[in-house]
């Protein structure tokens, strides 16, 4: 595949008024997930919630370009036997994968974590290629302690995300490139400041890995955390983060790059929509500003569907109308009296 077919699809995921689906939940996750409404992670449920959101045919075509799955989705059939995939497809949502195996503790660090998964990719993302997907995701993970992180935490990160993100290149995929800066981690106590400069600081070390790598960068699709305070922290305004985000963003993101799709991270429904209109109502920007959440995208219907097929009315206009106020934030168009209109 050519340079200019993955700076195609990249740019597709980043479409204006679009955004990205993160359906991608871990097994361990999804379970988490599911016992807050009571449900048993099995892997029906876990087919019946998602063929639920896919089939939301209407806010699909028109608020999501892409939707991140787990590799148990990839290979799953809807209740009529269609794959899931081709469920995707037929609104014109690309599909791609995890393809990440976790963050796992970081030898010789104090309870920082390295994520794993590069031995056997370039296999696996050719297998993955072959059923559909069109880009990849790689979520490494850095929290910020007394102690954290280390400049060995971020090396060590921004090097397989690097190594990643050129094998899928290589596979004619897309690497959504996601270094999360944790707002949610513990103690959670630190100042957007310090979020502002650990976001800074991870940037600029994963673009130093980019070009090492010799990676693409017209080909890929960045995923970062918003500059936020820690969870426990007094917290700041629609406003401030929004300035900073665009501060760090401005300074440590390279033009070439074509879309930068945030994560939600542990914010609410509205905050993760009202952080990303205010940013694009701040534009233009040289790259394109767009939501890939999991949670903020998912909370409300999950909790409307509870587990029960009667309520999946309920649960996609629950997930339609989310969609659609993150779409509206996609373009900077959102308003608060529009989440009652
Ligand atoms: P959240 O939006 O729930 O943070 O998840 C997005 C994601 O894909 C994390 O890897």
């Amino acid at each position: 595949m050519s340079v200019s077919d993955l700076s195609e699809i990249a740019r597709k995921m980043v479409a204006p008024g679009k955004g990205i689906l993160a359906a991608d939940e871990s097994t361990g996750t999804i379970e988490k997930r599911f016992k807050s409404i009571n449900v048993p992670s099995t892997e029906e449920n876990r087919r019946d919630y998602r063929e639920m959101l896919f089939r939301t045919d209407q806010a699909m075509r028109d608020y999501i370009s892409g939707v991140i799955l787990f590799e148990e989705t990839l290979n799953q059939k809807a209740a009529d036997g269609t794959p899931l995939v081709e469920l995707l497809k037929a609104d014109d949502v690309v599909p791609g994968i995890k393809v990440d195996k976790g963050a796992k503790p970081l030898a010789g660090s104090d309870g920082e974590q390295v994520t794993e998964g590069l031995d056997g990719l370039r296999e696996r993302l050719a297998d993955y290629a072959s059923k559909g997907a069109q880009f990849a995701k790689w979520r490494g993970v850095i929290a910020i302690t007394p102690s954290a992180p280390s400049r060995n935490a971020i090396f060590a990160n921004a090097h397989a995300l690097a190594r990643y993100a050129r094998l899928c290149q290589e596979a004619g995929i897309v690497p959504i490139v996601e270094p999360e800066v944790l707002a949610d981690g513990k103690p959670g106590d630190h100042s957007i400041e310090i979020t502002a400069k650990v976001t800074a600081n991870t940037l600029d070390a994963v673009f130093d890995q980019l070009a090492i790598a010799g990676v693409d960068l017209t080909g890929i699709v960045l995923k970062p955390n918003m500059v936020l305070p820690g969870i426990n922290a007094p917290q700041a305004s629609v406003e401030e983060v929004a300035e900073r985000t665009l501060e760090v963003l401005r300074a440590h993101v390279p033009t070439d790059v074509p879309g930068i799709a945030f994560l939600s991270g542990g914010q609410t429904d509205r905050q993760a929509t009202a952080h990303l209109s205010a940013m694009n109502a701040r534009g233009p920007h040289p790259w394109a500003l767009t939501f890939s959440y999991g949670r903020a995208l998912q909370a409300a219907a999950l909790a409307a569907w509870a587990g029960r097929r009667e309520n999946a009315p309920a649960a996609q206009s629950a997930f339609a109308h989310r969609a659609a106020m993150n779409a509206l934030a996609a373009r900077g168009e959102w308003r608060e009296d529009l989440e009652s209109a």
